[in-house]
């Protein structure tokens, strides 16, 4: 296969940032992953609204702009499908694709509940495609530098809430459309801290509830404590309603004030900005951190899509290249499935396995 041909669903706000990469165009990409961002063409563009699918196909090139995915799923020439719709669809819409033999890139949360997760790896498995979450931490310079410098801390302490109360009528507020600011914000920092974590997670108690909202669901305030298999603890708070600006330095070139922070005998580090930037701080003599401050979204400028330009490219390189994804089915479902037990945790006042 020389070229990845791409379908896409849900061609809004999330949609262009990831087609600014198709062919390139991204001064952001970085260099290892240009020459596969060079190698995506879109060739089918589907949304409910249609002229959202065809303002697209005038800007990021295709063959067709229709409302109906299901064009998209069964296009033979379509190899891979990139899923950016609200969050009720993204396991209908995988495991179709999934079914119909396209690779899939989809954006998080990956699913909402753990029966899909489980549908999801099993499909995975049984299709043999490529299924890569859009976690875009991962793919960011001071997370991977913390990984590296401490790659087996002893606590890891995870902050996800944002300053303003998330408006009642937006989709993603929606428990139906889009589970709330948790799972729809939190899971990007709940996927972070199981990727500097470095070991799989075994219990969860939390505390919270809803607090800020009129409405009983979604659960808006989350307060956990964390144990992991091999021995490590930390901690997780999420929600809306205040603390983002309080918690870091602002103004933040990605606007992200969420971190993780991991600790380990005398060496600890955080990175910020969804893990653009990192500090480290050493109280142990055998180790000089390799910096104190990235700054590294700051040398991407003023691109708040960040670290987003080099999702697309890493999927098509996966493809082309026959190799895992960065982030997978199951980093999907750890963290879906991290954030429901923290929510049954609150309901029952019980420490629940994971
Ligand atoms: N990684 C990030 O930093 C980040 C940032 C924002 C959003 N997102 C994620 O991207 C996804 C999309 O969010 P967005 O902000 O682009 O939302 P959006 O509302 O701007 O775009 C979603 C699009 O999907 C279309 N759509 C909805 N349901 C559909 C269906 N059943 N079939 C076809 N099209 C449908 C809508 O018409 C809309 O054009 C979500 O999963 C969201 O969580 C990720």
């Amino acid at each position: 296969m020389n070229t990845v041909r791409l379908g896409v669903i849900g061609c809004g706000g999330m949609c262009r940032a990831h087609l600014g990469s198709v062919g390139a165009q991204s001064p952001a990409i970085s260099e290892d992953l240009r020459p596969f961002a060079e190698r995506i063409e879109v060739r089918g563009l589907a949304d409910i609204d249609l002229s959202k699918a065809e303002a697209y196909r005038d800007s990021y090139g295709g063959a067709y702009a229709t409302t109906d995915p299901e064009r998209v799923f069964t296009d033979p020439d379509i190899d891979a499908v990139l899923i950016t719709t609200w969050h009720d669809t993204h396991a209908p819409y995988s495991l179709r694709a999934m079914e119909c033999g396209k690779h899939v890139l989809i954006e998080k949360p990956m699913a909402m509940t753990l029966a899909e997760c489980d549908a999801i790896l099993d499909a995975e498995a049984r299709s043999g495609v490529k299924y890569m979450v859009a976690f875009r931490c991962r793919f960011a310079t001071g997370a991977r530098d913390v990984k590296r410098e401490i790659p087996q801390p002893d606590n890891i302490i995870a902050h996800a809430r944002v300053d303003g109360i998330w408006p009642e009528g937006l989709w993603a507020q929606d428990p139906i459309k889009g589970g709330g600011q948790i799972l729809s914000q939190g899971c990007h920092v709940v996927d972070m801290m199981f990727y500097l974590a470095g070991a799989e997670p075994e219990s969860v108690y939390a505390v919270g509830g809803v607090f800020h909202h009129s409405q009983p669901d979604p659960t808006d305030t989350i307060n956990a404590v964390v144990r992991y298999k091999n021995g490590a603890v930390g901690a997780f708070l999420g929600g809306d309603g205040g603390t983002g600006r309080l918690m870091a330095p602002h103004p933040l070139p990605c606007g992200c004030p969420f971190f993780v922070m991991v600790v380990s005998k005398g060496r600890s580090a955080i990175a910020i900005d969804h893990g653009h930037d990192a500090r480290f701080h050493s109280s142990d003599p055998d180790w000089t951190p390799p910096y104190e401050f990235g700054n590294h979204s700051q040398d991407l400028g003023a691109d708040v899509s960040s670290g987003v330009p080099d999702i697309l490219p890493a999927f098509a390189r996966c493809i082309l290249q026959d190799e895992a994804p960065p982030a997978s089915a199951a980093d999907g479902a750890h963290t879906t499935r991290f954030i429901l037990r923290c929510f049954e945790s609150a309901r029952t006042g019980k420490v629940v396995p994971l």
